[in-house]
């Protein structure tokens, strides 16, 4: 990793400059270089980032429409493709964006040999698996912000509900970072108390049915904010720029990113999310975090709906 560290983000439409500006504002890296094919909207995204320099860490800030502003990046952060229309699912954009990866990876890959590549463009597991195929990287350096956005979605539920700071609450989803998600609540804490022990005048107040309407609210989220303003945009902008600050710092944080899974709870050779220590390398280590048997259940179909959509591309 260079001293100075250096992000190139591909793909300058919403969720590329909400990562940008995330990133800007949390003085996440040094160097921010974003790449869009349209050469105007990159060059205007660039000038008003850099137009509030004054007002946040300093870093420098570059675009182009030539993708070789992303030469000598530390990571390569990936939002480049088709978004999903209102009530399509991300499943549905595979094949168009598999195909913009097979092209754009090999390139990135010659023009910043000593990257990470993090991938963002939906349906990010699909998309991690190709790009680390496409790439022919080792399978800790190509993951996906996964399930990191969907865990942050659960936890402001979680926290909504028991009116508990959501940084006080752990909990996780894991699996397909789409319709097929897992939430995690035979783990899910808040200061240690399991969350389906947790009481509040004397009743257990995460029941079944509260715990079915938050999934639901979880699954359903980014459907609902697609209809009301077309793309999500700012909670992955954060997400991402949260994982490329473990990377960046060596963290060591534990993040529920998309990684090619090899015999994690018998679950291979398929992109999915688990709870993962991320560091200046990428991936150190998928955690086996313990699932109940509905969970495993779940998870192992996650999985066979991601392979599937996976192996009917090829990969
Ligand atoms: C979402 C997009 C990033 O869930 O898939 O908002």
């Amino acid at each position: 990793m260079s001293c100075v560290s250096k992000v190139a983000v591909v793909g300058a439409g919403a969720v590329g400059t909400a990562i940008a500006y995330a990133a800007q504002i949390r003085g996440t890296c040094r160097e921010l270089a974003l790449f869009d094919l349209n050469a105007a909207k990159v060059r205007a995204e660039v000038l008003d980032l850099n137009h509030g320099l004054q007002f946040t860490p300093m870093a420098r800030i570059t675009g182009s429409d030539d993708l070789e502003v992303c030469a000598g990046a530390d990571v390569v952060v990936i939002t480049a493709g088709a978004k999903q229309d209102p009530g399509q699912t991300r499943l549905d954009l595979a094949a168009a964006n598999v195909a913009m990866c097979r092209e754009l990876v090999p390139e990135l890959v010659r023009l910043a040999p000593g990257a990470l590549l993090l991938v963002v463009t939906n349906p990010v597991d699909v998309v991690t698996y190709a790009a680390l195929e496409f790439s022919g990287l080792p399978p800790h350096r190509v993951f996906g912000s996964g399930t990191v956005l969907d865990s942050s979605r659960l936890r402001f539920l979680i926290a909504e509900h028991t009116r508990v700071a959501v940084q006080n609450v752990h909990a996780y989803i894991a699996g397909e970072h789409g319709d097929s998600e897992v939430p995690l609540w035979s783990t899910a804490t808040i200061g240690g108390v399991p969350v389906t022990d947790w009481e509040g005048n004397g009743v257990r107040t995460l029941d079944e049915e509260v715990r079915t309407r938050i999934h639901h609210q979880v699954v359903s989220s980014a459907y609902e904010i697609i209809a009301g303003k077309g793309a999500t945009s700012l909670a992955i902008g954060l997400a991402v720029s949260r994982v490329l600050e473990a990377v960046l710092d060596d963290e060591h944080r534990v993040l529920p990113v998309t990684s090619r899974l090899d015999d994690v709870h018998g679950l291979a050779d398929v992109c999915l999310s688990m709870p993962s220590v991320v560091g200046r390398n990428g991936i150190e280590s998928v955690l086996a975090t313990p699932l109940s048997d509905d969970e495993l259940e779940a998870l192992t179909s996650s999985a066979a709906a991601v392979t599937a959509v996976a192996r009917s591309l090829g990969l």
